[in-house]
């Protein structure tokens, strides 16, 4: 199963093992990681699972689509060119090893 690494505003690593199409979001949350909120569930409409992508890998994350784009004017913390919402981030084999930094507040 691919891997991704969530790393909390602190510095602490996180690594999680997600299934092929699974959210980042809800890998997050079934795995209790701090720092996550989703209070939509996954609906692109709470901009709570923010995240910052790895900027050397953006080219590998699927692109963003209209409603994230949207909604990521609604960050609570500083929207960043690497910004992504973390429920609209499925996993794929090609993110494996990707790394994902959380903001400071949510
Ligand atoms: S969980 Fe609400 S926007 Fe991602």
């Amino acid at each position: 199963m691919p891997e991704v690494h969530l790393i909390q505003p602190g510095g602490l690593r996180v690594t999680l093992d997600v299934p092929v199409g699974t959210s980042i979001m809800q890998a997050a949350v079934s795995a209790g990681v701090a720092g996550i909120l989703a209070e939509c569930g996954g609906s692109c409409m709470c901009a709570t699972c923010h995240v910052y992508a790895e900027e050397a890998a953006l080219a590998r994350l699927p692109p963003v689509q209209p409603a994230e784009h949207e909604m990521l004017a609604c960050t609570a913390d500083e929207r960043r060119p690497n910004s992504r919402l973390s429920c609209q981030v499925k996993m794929t084999d090609d993110l494996a090893g990707l790394s994902f930094t959380l903001p400071e507040i949510q």
